[in-house]
């Protein structure tokens, strides 16, 4: 393996530099407890959007959401197909989508898409296409990793897409599939490292399938010809259980800042002590996509469902109004993660926009039912819904300080928008563990009021209190038993 200069830092881009503290940025009005168990009690029949507020950071986004084009009821397979060419084909709409969609212009990804995306004569529409050659990792390919060289591709490895549009939804989503599973992010010189150790590769959280391949690595021919090895969509967004390959559940056991510790510890490649000690602080199943000074590290989210989310993001950076957001999100996530040295064809970004409406969670045994999960559906009506107005879908990101948990990312340079989305719910139960920054164990603990001690040692990512959001946690044990059990079911 001749290359260790850290090619793959594009997801990192931290700099050192300025290490503000969060606390400096709390609201002092936020009392977190004051005001969320005010709203909690669930005899509080409003369903009143909550107030506004002036973030520090963070411009609250206006209170009249745009009205979606076409509500997402209408959004058939018939639909989508005919909105295609809109995304495909009209600049002008796409800088509209654009433009309409982020809920914040002045944070760090919006300003990033704003000088460059859609833009006539500039920009990333200038970039020119790319479709790699790629081929999986398989046992083979992982053996002579190990053994230190990075072979060539397969001959016959053809580029993943042909050039042939899909004219059915079918088609569009298994070419989304393909994307989601073929397509390399970037070159990643960490993942790369941990193939070349298979200890370091287990206990990071990576592993084959029981068809041999790694889900979210492929070996794939570079910009310049040169093989390497890439990380797809599937790294983060699908993992492995008894060996079966789950589709657009969050891979909780990836460590990603101990996959790029091993590498800087065993390369010797530097690495500032104040990114080493975040990388450290992530854990398991979060990770901080962005490169702001912030260390706000985010849960994975689990992706079943989103074609019904308003918006998209815990921190409702964007509004999901239309399709093509989602395919305008990623291909400039795409872009942006490759360094901006390419983009990816417009067809295979709504192909995955279309893959990922397309994921459900796997099959299960039928939710439970009887007068408690009834009890709790009608305790979640009354003290629940007015945020998740949607229980299965959530609903409209809400101010911060209304929740009451850790701010940090809704402040955040890089995404923030003052607010947080009410979680989707779907599936919850096996969603462990809780909030946005993946800090609760369970839902029993989200619901009780222990959590809020200041000598509270179970939080999943460290010790301290884990504050806000407090509603349910106010009711009787019966009630509270009824709403978990509700919950469940969902
Ligand atoms: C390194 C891990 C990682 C990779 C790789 C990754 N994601 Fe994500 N993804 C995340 C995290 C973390 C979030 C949560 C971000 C947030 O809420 O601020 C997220 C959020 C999302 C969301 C929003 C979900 C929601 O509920 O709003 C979608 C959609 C998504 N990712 C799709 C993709 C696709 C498609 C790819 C491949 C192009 C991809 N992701 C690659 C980690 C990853
Ligand atoms: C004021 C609005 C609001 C109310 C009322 C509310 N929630 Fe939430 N809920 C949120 C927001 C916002 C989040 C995400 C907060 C975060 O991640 O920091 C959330 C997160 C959650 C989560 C975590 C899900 C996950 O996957 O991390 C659960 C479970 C939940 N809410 C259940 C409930 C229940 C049950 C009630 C009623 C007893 C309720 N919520 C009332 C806004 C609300």
């Amino acid at each position: 393996m001749g290359r260790l200069a850290p090619l793959g830092l594009g997801l990192l881009g931290i700099i050192a530099s300025g290490c503000d503290d969060a606390a400096s940025r709390r609201d002092p009005q936020a009392s977190p407890t004051a005001v969320t168990s005010a709203e909690a009690r669930p005899e509080s029949p409003a369903r009143a959007r909550p107030e506004p507020e002036s973030p520090a950071r963070a411009r609250p986004a206006p209170e009249t959401r745009p009205s979606p084009l076409v509500p997402v009821s209408a959004w058939s397979d018939e639909w989508m197909l005919e909105q295609a060419d809109r995304y495909l084909y009209d600049l002008a709409f796409r800088r509209e989508m654009l433009e309409r969609s982020l809920t914040n212009h002045d944070n760090q990804y919006s300003r990033a898409r704003l000088s460059a995306y859609a833009r006539d004569d500039q920009g990333w529409d200038l970039l020119p296409e790319w479709v790699p050659r790629t081929q999986p990792i398989t046992a083979a390919v992982a053996t002579r990793l190990a053994a230190g060289e990075t072979p060539a591709l397969d001959p016959s490895a053809a580029p993943l897409w042909d050039g042939t549009r899909p004219s059915t939804m079918a088609q569009w989503v298994e070419l989304g599939r393909k994307v989601f599973f073929e397509y390399p992010l970037r070159p990643e010189v960490f993942a790369e490292h941990a193939l070349a150790h298979p200890a370091i590769a287990t206990e990071v959280g990576l592993g084959p399938g029981t068809d041999e391949r790694w889900p979210g690595l492929v070996l794939f021919e570079d910009i310049g010809h040169e093989p390497r090895v890439g990380i797809t969509c599937a790294l983060c967004h699908t993992t492995v259980e008894a060996g079966a390959v789950v589709e657009g559940r969050a891979r909780r056991e990836l460590d990603y800042g101990r996959l790029r510790l091993a590498y800087h510890r065993d390369s010797g490649a530097p690495l500032p002590p104040v990114l080493a000690e975040r990388m450290a602080s992530w854990g398991p199943g979060r990770a901080d996509i962005t490169e702001d000074d912030d260390q706000d590290p985010v849960a994975i989210p689990d992706l079943w469902g989103v074609k019904q989310h308003s918006a998209l993001t815990q921190a409702g950076t964007i509004r999901h109004l239309h399709p093509a957001v989602l395919a305008i999100r990623q291909e400039t996530q795409i872009t942006h993660a490759n360094r901006e040295r390419s983009r990816p064809p417009r067809e295979l970004a709504w192909a995955l926009a279309m893959y990922v409406y397309s994921l459900q969670p796997p099959p299960r045994e039928a939710a439970p039912s009887g007068p408690q999960v009834e009890r709790g559906a009608e305790l979640f009506a009354r003290g629940c819904e007015r945020c998740h107005d949607d229980a299965v879908h959530g609903g409209d990101p809400v101010p911060a300080r209304l929740v009451g948990t850790d701010p940090t990312l809704a402040f955040g340079l890089a995404r923030g928008t003052g607010r947080y989305r009410p979680a989707p719910l779907l599936r919850v139960a096996e969603a462990a563990p809780y909030l946005h920054h993946g800090q609760l164990a369970s839902l029993e603990e989200l619901l009780s009021t222990e959590r809020l001690a200041a000598s509270y040692d179970r939080g999943v990512h460290g010790p301290g209190p884990i504050e806000g959001h407090l509603f349910g946690t106010e009711l009787p044990p019966e009630d509270r038993g009824a709403l978990l059990a509700y919950l469940r079911t969902l």
